[in-house]
């Protein structure tokens, strides 16, 4: 897969593909992550990338060309299977979007700022908005290292051990069950006897049922969406 990432900020960006998991899957050769700073795409002497909203009011805009110019010249070399814009009022991040979007071979994601971008850029460019949660955050950024990480983790081959992508949380509708690992005993506060048994088929009855519980408690709109599944 790979990445290419439109932003104001890419000295925001790298730290977050720089460790953890997104290192990873680029050290495997698995995802290309590539930055673009808008400001190398503006016209005017300073880079100048934002101007004032038309009809008034606080805030700047992002501006059309220098995000038009990047666009373009990233489509002259290859086909995109999206081009993403972060927003808070786009469609909002899940598991399901996560694992459709981990498919694709070539994403482009522009991250917006300040009051938001130039309409005429999500009429004619923008394939999908997403949005990571009802709050506004200051700029995209943030946004994309979410989606990203989401999204990259789930490449095949990008985490050593395939079943945990497999055991997330939401991966099957449910919130994840509890997990432990040693010392048994700590402070009196048992592991459950069940997990030190070695049956597997009683272990994953008890995660399956230990999943169901949690989800009824915590997140109990995620059981009624599996009902009408
Ligand atoms: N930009 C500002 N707030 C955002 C949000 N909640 N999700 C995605 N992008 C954003």
């Amino acid at each position: 897969m790979r990445l290419d990432i439109l932003t104001l900020f890419p000295n925001m960006m790298t730290m977050f593909f720089e460790e953890s998991i997104l290192k990873r899957a680029q050290k495997k050769g698995l995802v290309e992550v590539v930055f673009h700073d808008l400001h190398d795409y503006s016209l005017t002497r300073y880079g100048s990338v934002d101007d004032y909203p038309y009809g008034g009011g606080a805030g700047m805009v992002m501006a059309v060309e220098p995000i038009a110019n990047c666009i373009e010249e990233l489509q002259g070399e290859r086909d995109y299977d999206d081009i993403i814009y972060t927003a808070p009022d786009g469609e909002l991040l899940s598991q399901p979007l996560a694992n459709q979007l981990s498919l694709a071979e070539n994403l482009m994601v522009l991250c917006g700022h300040y009051k938001g971008v130039d309409e005429r850029i999500r009429e004619h460019f923008i394939t999908r908005e997403i949005s990571i949660g009802d709050y506004v955050l200051t700029g995209g950024e943030l946004a994309v290292a979410v989606i990203c990480d989401a999204v990259v983790r789930l490449v095949p081959g990008v985490l050593g051990d395939e079943q945990s992508a497999l055991a997330d949380s939401f991966q099957d509708g449910l919130v994840a069950p509890p997990e432990y690992t040693r010392p048994p005993e700590f402070r009196g506060w048992k592991v459950p006897e069940v997990l030190l048994s070695g049956n597997h088929a009683k272990i994953e009855q008890w995660r399956m049922e230990e999943a169901l519980k949690r989800t009824q408690e915590r997140r109990p709109e995620l059981l009624k969406k599996r009902e009408e599944l």
